[in-house]
């Protein structure tokens, strides 16, 4: 009898830890993954599966990773967006793929991490990272904080330095860049929901940021990417739509990232697949702006859109009710000549 209570209740114990374990994985898909990758080997984040741990390996301080984040590193912090429980079930998750050594499929030799991340047309690759500015002026950065300097972290102390003080990163804070491969890579600005530029040949040389990859790369961040490639588009002044932006996240249909975000009152859903000329982007919005929507392009960029509904003069797109729920802009690359 006494036996077996012991082995009812140590299977109920194992039972609800699987749960957490799997609830965790959940938690891991939707927030993690896009920095550590799908099976947590390492995109933008850094593996989590292998040897190297920078901020422990207990429960309780992987919690504390999770809950304050490396603001220094690109490690958000979750405290204030997810539930106590989730940020445990997640840790739990972390735990169980811990010491699994995962290589990343992006890999190259040895190395669990390439400094040159690659997607396909099918399968696109999603990247959340510090982009370039380019060549885009202030008045693109209308949203954003100027970059405020952070204090120094140390992971040895795992305490910021209220002495020192690191420079802001010159870089875009909030941005997504997904490459199809040769023929498309973009760049959206979560901060201003807009697309920002678009390249094709190339994706991005990450070693100033990742390092060259076998371990070497995660003391390393703080610095930006390259684009590779040649850029077709950038765009110019002030946001198109009046409002203030707040990015809802994205979803992926077919592969192709979907964003969702409002401006204003209006909610928009973007998703960007490849033109049939390489570098073209074809832009697919879709809104709720029953009342109907105004953009206010610059002219110059607007030399390079064709759009599919509406009345587009001057650089000034006006839609009624039925053409702004769902309506394209192609922007194609400009071309050399024209430079
Ligand atoms: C925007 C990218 C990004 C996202 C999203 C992200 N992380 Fe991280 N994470 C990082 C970076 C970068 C580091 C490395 C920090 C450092 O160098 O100190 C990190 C570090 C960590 C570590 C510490 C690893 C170690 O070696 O000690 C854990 C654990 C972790 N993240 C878990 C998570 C979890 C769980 C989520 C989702 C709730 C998440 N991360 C989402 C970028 C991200």
């Amino acid at each position: 009898m006494w036996c077996r209570s012991i082995v009812f209740s140590a299977s109920l114990f194992i039972g609800s830890a699987v749960a957490d374990v799997k609830k965790g994985e959940v938690v891991y898909k939707t927030y993690c993954a896009s920095c550590h990758g799908p099976e947590g080997a390492g995109l933008v984040g850094p593996n989590l599966t292998d040897k190297e741990v920078l901020h422990g390996t207990s429960k309780e301080e992987i919690i504390k990773v999770i809950t304050n984040g490396v603001p220094a590193k690109a490690m958000p912090p979750w405290g204030t967006n997810l539930k106590k429980d989730q940020i445990a079930d997640a840790a739990d998750f972390i735990k169980s793929i811990m010491g699994k050594n995962l290589t990343s499929p992006f890999a190259t030799g040895k190395s669990s991490v390439t400094p040159f991340p690659k997607g396909t047309l099918d399968r696109p690759l999603l990247m959340r990272t510090y982009m370039p500015v380019l060549d885009l002026s202030d008045e693109v950065f209308g949203h954003h904080d100027k970059g405020k300097a952070v204090h120094k972290y140390t992971h040895k102390s795992g305490k910021e330095d209220p002495e020192k003080l690191d420079k802001p990163i010159h870089g875009i804070v909030g941005a997504i860049a997904v490459n199809f491969g040769e023929e498309l890579s973009y760049c959206f600005d979560s901060t201003e929901c807009r697309l920002l530029y678009t390249w094709k040949g190339g994706f991005m040389d990450m070693t100033n940021y990742w390092g060259k990859g076998a371990g070497s790369g995660r003391k390393r961040f703080g610095y930006i990417g390259k684009v590779l490639g040649d850029v077709g588009y950038q765009t110019k002044g002030k946001a198109p739509v009046v409002g203030t932006p707040q990015f809802k996240g994205y979803r992926k249909l077919n592969n192709i990232p979907e964003f969702m975000y409002s401006i204003g009152d209006v909610n928009f859903t973007l998703k960007v697949s490849p033109g049939k000329k390489a570098g073209e982007a074809v832009c697919h919005y879709t809104s709720d702006a029953v009342n109907g929507l105004t953009f206010k392009f610059n002219k110059d960029e607007a030399q390079l859109f064709s759009v599919d509904r509406g009345e587009f003069k001057n650089g000034t797109l006006t839609l009624n009710g039925t053409d702004a729920a769902a309506f394209t802009i192609t922007i194609r690359p400009i071309s050399k000549e024209a430079k």
